[in-house]
């Protein structure tokens, strides 16, 4: 996959799935843009170009439309366009849905739903100039599958299905492709919290047999937002080691 030219966009890529797409996309030859809420994100900036691909760091919260379409205008003065842009930024605040709070239900929407929605109508306007635009949405098995004490987090990622079905019906004659990847269980710092035994549990459901790494998720990103998968849209692929094959 060549991404040489490409300007690409990938939220919420200071660390873990985000950092790991960043640097699978710099390394197909594409110019990074490192968002993040986070002030340790410059280091991944930094971490990439070092490596010899330019990359910038812009600091913003997804969930604010202000400051994503200031980000969005300087992505396109500084490069003059706006190629790929991954919707990756995610949080989770789990608890059972009886006990759930109506800020844990609110954050979790915001940070995982809305900022779809908001940075995907900051990119159309230019894409939609370029007659070209590749979106990937980070969803999640469990948008698919569900999962108990998770009632906000599969709600945000079944809405993302949504919202990438949506837009690629609407945006398929300007030629921009809108697909999304449900990763199952992957090792970041998002699922250390679980304990090894819970880990050991999933592993043991894993048709492949083990958890799977960001690399696994960047791979399927990148595939997604080159021209290889030019006829690929509207469309959801699992990475989750085979977690719900024949769900
Ligand atoms: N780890 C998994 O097993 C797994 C499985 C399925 C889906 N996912 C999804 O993959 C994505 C990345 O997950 P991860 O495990 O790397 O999580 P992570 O917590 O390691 O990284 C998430 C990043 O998003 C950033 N972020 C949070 N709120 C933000 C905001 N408002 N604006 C901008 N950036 C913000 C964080 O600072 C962090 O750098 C998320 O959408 C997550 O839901 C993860």
């Amino acid at each position: 996959m060549n991404l040489t030219g490409k300007v690409a966009l990938v939220t919420g890529s200071g660390r873990g799935i985000g950092k790991a797409i960043a640097q699978k996309l710099a390394e197909a030859g594409a110019s990074i843009i490192i968002n993040d809420v986070a002030d340790s994100a410059e280091a991944t900036a930094q971490e990439i170009t070092t490596a010899g691909k330019p990359s910038l760091f812009i600091k913003a919260n997804v969930c604010s439309s202000a400051e994503v379409n200031t980000m969005i205008e300087k992505i396109v003065a500084t490069y003059g366009k706006l190629d790929i842009l991954v919707n990756n930024a995610g949080i989770s605040r789990d608890q059972i849905t009886l006990r759930m709070t109506d800020e844990e239900w609110d954050a979790v929407i915001n940070v995982n739903l809305k900022s779809v929605f908001i940075c995907t109508r900051a990119v159309l306007k230019y894409m939609m100039r370029q007659r070209y635009g590749r979106i990937v949405n980070i969803s999640s098995i469990v948008g698919i599958i569900g999962n108990p004490g998770q009632v906000n987090y599969s709600a945000a990622k079944a809405g993302i299905i949504g919202i990438t079905r949506s837009v690629a019906k609407e945006m398929g004659s300007r030629h921009i492709t809108v697909n999304a990847v449900c990763p199952g269980f992957i090792e970041t710092e998002m699922t250390q919290k679980l304990s090894e035994k819970v880990k050991e549990e999933y592993s043991q459901r894993i048709p492949l047999g083990f958890l799977g790494s960001p690399k696994d998720v960047a791979d399927a990103v990148a595939f997604l937002a080159s021209d290889e998968a030019r006829y690929i849209t509207g469309q959801y692929l699992c990475v989750d080691g085979g977690l719900i094959a024949g769900w």
